[in-house]
């Protein structure tokens, strides 16, 4: 039967001058894909989170500037060159916080400027024809990266154990495997008997809708609880690691994720379980010098109050927390995990090396 893994989360349809992705603000109920062919349609699915998760966002910016540039008629690179940039900066505004997103946008210009020699040599149709290429490519590279985190998260995992994961960083936000789920797919695939805990993830419950969805979908023992149920699961010795995604880690090795994550990885430390950040090199933003200089998408209010309820659920008019992402400090990480290898402490110096 075929199951939500057996579905592309982002796939370029060149024939269609689109992108196709599932919808995953429909997720678990309805599995239905989309084509988005438009600007203002790649913007709003990355906005509203129906594509979502910072590899699978860089992904589709990637296919989103190529075709948004496909059937230019700029007649010089130096025309070529301003409408791509406006169309990157067009795609960038969409999310803040996931740094694949303007990795993504930046690896095609500089693709583009490499091809066209600065600008000394410009064929059109070659260099559009070289950006679809470079897009597949952030694309297979994402599949070989995760697979890579998985394999070394996997050393971090002994049958039997207990995981606990928050959000989804799973195959949904990413193009096979996931980050955070990669360790667990490939422990399920050895015939390890491993249980996973997803945190429901308030507001938009992406633990619920998406990573109970696809763990279960691949037959791992999985439990879902509510984000305040945490602490007393890691109290209770159910979970012996934990591992979560990321969307941008500093150059210090703070990094942030959805919110509620940095509550997990504290109560992780008060009862001394390993709290592993997976992290494609592509997340990781040296220009960024901590986290304090990560820049947090806050969101509508309406995502706490309303949605998901029959009625409203909250007094009319009163005030709304609402930060998509918290940073969890260097220190309360026990590894950052990348498709290199598994860094420790102290990260300014394990990332600093890893770049070198
Ligand atoms: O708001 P979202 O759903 O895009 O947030 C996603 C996360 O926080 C993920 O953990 C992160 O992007 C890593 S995905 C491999």
């Amino acid at each position: 039967m075929k199951t939500i893994l057996d579905y592309e989360t982002v796939a370029l349809r060149d024939e269609l001058d689109a992108i196709e992705i599932i919808d995953q603000t429909l997720l678990p109920g309805t599995i239905k894909t989309i084509l988005l062919k438009t600007g203002e349609e790649i913007w709003n699915a990355i906005y509203l989170l129906q594509v979502r998760g910072a590899p699978a966002i860089g992904v589709t910016a990637g296919f989103g500037l190529y075709l948004l540039v496909k059937h230019s008629d700029a007649p010089t690179y130096e025309a070529f060159m301003e409408e791509l940039r406006q169309k990157s900066d067009y795609l960038n505004s969409s999310r803040p916080t996931a740094v694949n997103l303007s990795w993504a946008l930046k690896r095609m210009e500089a693709h583009v400027t490499a091809f066209c020699d600065n600008g000394s040599s410009f064929d059109r149709e070659k260099v559009i024809s070289a950006m679809r290429e470079e897009s597949e490519k952030i694309k297979a590279e994402d599949i070989e990266v995760c697979r890579k985190i998985g394999e070394y998260g996997l050393s971090l995992i002994k049958d039997g154990d207990g995981l606990l994961t928050h959000c989804n960083a799973g195959q949904l936000a990413t193009c096979k495997y996931g980050t955070a789920t990669a360790p667990m797919y490939l422990a399920h695939e050895k015939g390890y008997n491993i249980k996973v805990y997803c945190d429901e993830t308030r507001p938009l419950l992406q633990g619920a809708r998406l990573t109970a969805f696809e763990l279960h979908s691949a037959g791992i023992d999985t439990t879902l609880l509510c984000d305040n149920m945490s602490a007393s699961l890691m109290k209770s010795g159910a979970i012996n690691a934990i591992f979560v995604g990321c969307d941008r880690v500093a150059a210090n090795g703070d990094a942030a994720n959805k919110i509620g994550t940095s509550v997990v990885a504290t109560v992780a430390k008060r009862y001394g379980i390993p709290f592993y950040v997976c992290a494609p090199t592509s997340t990781i933003d040296i220009n960024t010098p901590t986290g304090a200089d990560i820049n947090i998408e806050q969101r509508k209010p309406e995502e706490v109050t309303e949605m998901w309820y029959k009625e409203r659920m909250a007094p009319e008019g009163v005030k709304v927390y609402n930060p998509a992402f918290d940073v969890t400090d260097n220190e309360l990480i026990t590894g950052i995990i990348t498709e290199h290898g598994i860094l420790s402490a102290p990260y300014d110096e394990s990332i600093k090396k890893l770049f070198e």
